[in-house]
């Protein structure tokens, strides 16, 4: 119903798991039908600022092109696209960090939790949240669905706007965050922590291709507590909650209603029918990434098309910015 534009982008992490999947990407699928303009990006730009394979990186980057539109992203009515196809994302970000204090970048949380990881990280990892303004801003988009760990640099495309737009007369749309109201997905091994790519632990982690035994198991082997009756209590009791929340999320039902099916049932039996709820929800779209991942031609050529609507998007603009920053 309302105007606007809005971006996204997500890593070429390969499949997502049921957390990207419940926290953003079912999100992204229904914001194609609330705005008019609506861009998808695989930022592989972003994926570089770690050490990658580039084999491995260029299979991820089609099997998250496959996984999106098995999620339902329609690449005719939104713009999916890698970002490193569109080469106005770097220039423009150039353009932006010369815009950029380095004590702004300082803290942000990107930095502060991969350096540390690495002992000492790139520039580009660095400037990595510069890159993220730099993709938002590009459309001029007004809209951004994030988690709440990204609403600290979605601040800073605010501010880079802001800026640019002080400099060289009003331009940008200042970009608004779209915060997604899921809660987030637990580790199933390790309810105390998200569930993540990065885990280690296998069993910890639901993808969208598990099979149907796998999700029974990794399910029927999470980590729950020693009562036996299915209550929410996300302080006291994160396991079995985190079930509860999977299930009311995945059946499209409330909370209360989840607790209301789980009414006489042990954990033991609950953890089955949460099981079945995310085998049932999952199997249509693990059949179509299988299929659709089989063709890699055609994920190719819906990319470029992608690009190429994209690039005539930003062209216009950076061809504007240029103009105004002198060049
Ligand atoms: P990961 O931690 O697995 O690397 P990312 O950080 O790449 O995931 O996140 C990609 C998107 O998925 C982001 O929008 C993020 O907020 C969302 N997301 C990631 N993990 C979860 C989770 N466990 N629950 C809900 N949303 C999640
Ligand atoms: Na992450």
């Amino acid at each position: 119903p309302s105007g606007g534009r809005v971006f996204s982008g997500i890593q070429p992490t390969g499949v997502p798991h049921l957390g990207n999947y419940l926290g953003a990407l079912e999100s992204w699928v229904s914001l194609q039908n609330q705005y008019p303009s609506v861009l998808y990006s695989i930022v592989d730009l972003h994926a570089i600022t770690q050490p990658q394979d580039q084999a491995l990186l260029r299979v991820n980057i089609l099997d998250m092109a496959a996984s999106l539109l098995a999620c339902g992203i329609n690449p005719e009515t939104s713009i999916l696209f890698q970002q490193s196809q569109v080469s106005e994302h770097a220039e423009l970000s150039w353009i932006l960090g010369c815009l950029t204090s380095m004590p702004r970048l300082r803290h942000l949380p990107q930095w502060k939790m991969k350096s540390k990881q690495r002992n000492e990280g790139s520039v580009g990892l660095y400037t990595y949240p510069v890159l993220q303004a730099a993709d938002i801003l590009l459309y001029k988009s007004t809209h951004v669905p994030v988690g709440e760990d990204q609403v600290q640099h979605l601040e800073l495309a605010q501010d880079l706007a802001r800026i640019f737009n002080n400099a060289y007369g009003d331009f940008f749309p200042e970009p608004r965050a779209l915060l997604s109201s899921t809660r987030k997905v637990k580790s199933l091994r390790d309810p105390s922590s998200k569930m993540s790519k990065s885990d280690p632990q296998k069993m910890a982690t639901v993808n969208l291709t598990d099979s149907p035994d796998d999700i029974v198991l990794k399910i029927r082997r999470s980590v729950t507590d020693f009562t036996s009756e299915v209550t929410f209590d996300p302080e006291v009791r994160p396991g079995v909650s985190n079930l509860v929340l999977i299930h009311a999320a995945v059946a499209g039902c409330t909370v209360e209603e989840a607790v209301g099916w789980a009414k006489g049932l042990d954990t033991g039996k609950y953890k089955q029918l949460v099981a079945d709820a995310v085998v049932q929800r999952l199997t249509p779209i693990r059949e179509d990434i299988e299929r659709l991942r089989g063709d890699r031609g055609h994920l190719e050529r819906l990319l470029a098309h992608g690009a190429q609507r994209a690039r005539e998007l930003a062209a216009p603009v950076l061809k504007e910015v240029r103009h105004r920053v002198g060049f």
